[in-house]
């Protein structure tokens, strides 16, 4: 599948920026191939545009933020949130001030501490954590990074049990069992919820982390996969600590994802300061990273072009739904010209 041919993956919330690096100035990403423009607008909230300004195309990303407005640093035109021209400098008559049409406006909107945007007409809300909404919980943020690697591979390597042994034998995994836990899957209109329980190598900075000096330890699992490159995993430690990564793998274009994770922890900052928090899911993330990034980026959706075994269920699932939503959208999947 290639995610910029894909005209309803524009209508899904992706997690686009930090809230912490949208300064005073404007900043540009590249979302589906499409580049856009984010900056903060005079109440403190995000504001997304298209990033070409529609009076003689240059980027607005090099401008500047005046009053809660994006400036064009071409000829200083100004646009709001929705688009629409505030003000031309070189106007001579103020009623003349407005051009007819505006630059193109993206949904934008601040959750969890990150600016989010949708292309097209949502589909779906922004995931819902209600872990973010439990005063028990406090947010950690953890990566903000490219990698070379499509969301789907991404999000099915996080509800993939099998890889521990080989991947994670550096961290948690145990090398001499590779035979991965049970799960089971419950649907839902927005993605599904997989549900394990894994015994797991405890050592180093994790002992440290989970306070706990035995060898080995439980995760019991709540993953939940939101449609379609987003991830909530929950997981329990028999100790009542509760760790929750939260995942965005944003597509950027066909080849690259932006990894956006932040975590909450049911633990304070004295029990395990955040930076060996994020040192352990340094390691593991990684781990992971150096694998992702050798597969193949144009991800099939159809079952019978890579093999498979029973622990991909998730991953296999995921495949089904973006199908189906394919299909519902009447949308064929588009794919790289196959080799001679
Ligand atoms: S190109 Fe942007 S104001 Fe002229
Ligand atoms: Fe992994």
């Amino acid at each position: 599948m290639l995610v910029t041919r894909q005209k309803v993956l524009r209508r899904f919330w992706y997690p686009v920026l930090p809230m912490s690096r949208l300064g005073d100035r404007p900043v540009p990403f590249r979302l589906l191939g499409q580049d856009i423009v984010l900056w903060r607008t005079a109440d403190g909230s995000p504001a997304a545009l298209t990033d070409r300004c529609p009076h003689r195309s240059a980027t607005l990303s090099p401008g500047t933020v005046e009053d809660g407005a994006i400036v064009c640093p071409y000829h200083g035109w100004a646009f709001g949130r929705d688009g629409a021209c505030l003000r031309l400098p070189q106007a001579h008559e103020p009623e003349r001030n407005r051009p007819g049409r505006g630059a193109t406006a993206h949904r934008c909107a601040e959750r969890y501490g990150y600016a989010w945007v949708c292309l097209d007409e949502p589909l779906l809300d922004i995931p819902h954590i209600q872990e973010a909404e439990d005063p028990r919980f406090r947010q950690i943020h953890e990566f903000y990074e490219p990698w070379t690697a499509a969301g789907l591979r991404i999000m099915e390597n996080s509800f993939d049990t099998a890889h521990f042994s080989f991947v994670h034998r550096g961290t948690f995994g145990i090398p001499d069992d590779p035979r991965p836990a049970p799960s089971t899957i419950e649907h839902a209109h927005w993605g599904f919820t997989m549900r394990s329980e894994a015994v797991v190598v405890n050592q180093g900075v994790s002992k440290e982390i989970l306070r706990d000096t035995n060898e080995r330890t439980v995760r019991r699992i709540e993953g939940r996969w939101h449609l379609p490159f987003f991830r909530a995993s929950r997981i329990d430690y028999p100790n009542g600590i509760t760790h929750v990564l939260c995942t965005g793998a944003t597509p950027v274009d066909d080849r690259v994802s932006q990894i956006v994770q932040w975590v909450y922890r049911s633990d304070t900052e004295e029990d395990a300061p955040a930076e060996k928090v994020i040192a352990f899911d340094r390691a593991v993330t990684q781990e992971d990273q150096t694998v992702l990034e050798t597969t193949t980026w144009d991800v099939p959706l159809s079952m019978g072009e890579e093999l498979h075994m029973p622990a991909d269920k998730p991953g296999l699932e995921m495949r089904r739904r973006l199908a189906a939503l394919l299909a519902q959208h009447g949308e064929a999947e588009a794919r790289l010209p196959a080799m001679a």
